[in-house]
């Protein structure tokens, strides 16, 4: 049987590496509900007063404590991306080098958010820093063509089935223009999404990312809402939505509005409610669907990209989409993405159909270090690392589970994991609503405490594992939760 924490290409997802059994868990409150308050460390010792995770906390960030108030003062909740601030504030970063990073009180953590999953290749790799030196020293950018922006197309081309790419600065605009492609292509208009996942910042993408249960429709016909507001008249009622897993919810979209899908866009294994897995056939199902309505099949592999295998999850699952968006992990800390396709869809930009621009898009620096990361670090070599050195922290996490009793399960899939407190399983977004935010983030804050940071802050992100990472920090890391499970319970 296949391991199931393997990412290797064709390996899949057998029953074991599933989680087991199905159990109560508290609703998760909408993440949207932390809100920024008037002073907010008074409000907040007084809060989480009796509460030792957080008190201790308190005493070992008092210089973030006061950064984030300063930054309050000039930036909405006082940080550069809304995805970063968190209760009671977010724990504000100096340094990092290989698989640490050092806070501006001085503490050190081992870390695991890399950057929401970018910094596969660690902080401060010699290899990326000397490449990027260089560039930056011989013209950041000429916004002119260079031989590099070539040599990464041909990086990205040998790894992932596209004939051609064309580069970009961030995931969203890599979805942004995917959705532009397959909308001319097909002529048609709608895009098909599955609920709760997130494709970066797109109006059109957004419909059914964070929809809010009221509103959000029944399981099986579940709806484009999105919380916020200012997007473009009409963006959500482009989208159509169905749950991940939830094929015969595609099928049905598929017989009513065939004709009008332009695409299907699916983070093909998703990393942006925890790890969830697609059951075995769903993907391929998918990509059945698309051939026979003629629409287009996007994975969005932002996140999964050059991580999961060396040619992603198109490699691991064996599928070739239509289109594929990149971006984070492929510019090895710099900002590059990019999106690629068949010769006959990216035609359109050559036929200036679909106009695709971009001042930095293949900035020298980011060309650099995407060369480095591409042909020097992410070589097919350190794959199986990755995936070892993840096994042991999952196996290490189920040992303390079992060991405390912790109402808890652990999905791990190559370089990814996710610790869940609780036993239901998360087959798509509306199991994961089940999970209680304030119960993960105690979890954090109190690895935090002890020199950890377990994820991005929040259940709906996922452990990833660099190349920097070795089998002392894992030991520290199982140690570090063996101290904080306890208070868990
Ligand atoms: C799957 C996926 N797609 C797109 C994006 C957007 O990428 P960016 O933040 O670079 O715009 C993200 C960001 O987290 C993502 O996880």
């Amino acid at each position: 049987m296949a391991d199931p924490s393997s990412n290797e290409p064709g390996a899949r997802f057998p029953e074991a590496a599933r989680p087991r059994a199905s159990g109560a868990a508290t609703r998760r409150p909408a993440a949207t509900a932390t809100r920024v308050t008037a002073s907010p460390v008074v409000v907040h010792h007084a809060r989480y007063a009796g509460d030792p995770i957080m008190q201790e906390f308190f005493r070992r960030t008092r210089g973030s404590a006061t950064e984030s108030r300063r930054a309050r003062v000039v930036m909405p909740m006082g940080v550069s991306s809304s995805f970063r601030f968190y209760e009671p504030y977010p724990i504000v970063m100096e340094r990092g080098r290989g698989c640490h990073l050092w806070d501006v009180d001085g503490n050190r953590y081992i870390d695991y958010n890399l950057a929401q999953g970018t910094m596969v290749v660690g902080y401060a790799h010699p290899e990326i820093s000397r490449a990027v030196k260089g560039a930056v020293a011989t013209g950041s950018m000429f916004a002119l063509p260079s031989r590099d922006d070539r040599t990464i197309a041909e990086l990205l081309c040998k790894r992932f089935p596209v004939d051609q790419v064309r580069l970009t600065n961030t995931g969203s605009e890599s979805v942004m223009y995917s959705v532009r492609l397959a909308r001319a292509f097909t002529k048609r208009t709608r895009i098909l999404r599955f609920e709760g996942a997130y494709h970066g910042t797109y109006d059109a993408v957004l419909g059914g990312f964070r929809s809010r249960p009221d509103k959000a429709g029944p399981a099986d016909d579940p709806q484009p809402d999105y919380a916020a507001a200012g997007l473009i008249p009409g963006a959500l009622e482009g989208a159509l939505v169905a749950g991940y897993n939830d094929i015969d919810t595609v099928r049905r979209r598929f017989r009513e509005h065939g004709r009008e899908i332009a695409a299907v866009l699916v983070e093909p294994v998703i990393l942006n409610y925890g790890l969830c897995l697609p059951e075995p056939g769903f993907i391929e199902e998918l990509r059945r669907l698309c051939d026979e309505h003629d629409a287009l099949l996007i994975f969005d592999e932002v996140k999964t990209g050059i991580k999961l295998a060396w040619g992603g999850a198109c490699e691991f699952l064996g599928i070739r989409p239509d289109l594929v968006c990149l971006a984070k992990s492929i510019g090895g800390g710099l900002p590059m993405g990019a999106f690629g396709g068949r010769q006959e869809v990216m035609d359109l930009i050559v036929r200036d159909e679909v106009l695709h621009t971009g001042t930095y898009c293949g900035n020298r620096a980011s060309l650099a270090a995407g060369i480095a990361t591409l042909g020097r670090v992410m070589t097919r070599g350190v794959y199986r690392r990755l995936n070892s050195l993840s096994r042991r922290l999952r196996k290490g996490y189920e040992e303390v589970v079992r060991r405390h009793r912790l109402d808890a399960h652990v999905t791990q899939l190559g370089p990814f994991g996710t610790l869940w407190l609780g036993r239901r399983p998360v087959k798509n977004y509306r199991d994961f609503l089940h999970y209680s935010e304030d119960r993960w983030m105690r979890f954090y804050f109190g690895m935090a405490n002890n020199g950890v940071l377990p994820a991005p802050p929040g259940q709906d992100d996922v452990w990833t594992m660099s190349v920097a990472h070795d089998e002392k920090a894992i030991d520290a890391t199982i140690r570090a939760f063996d101290k904080v499970a306890p208070l868990l319970r």
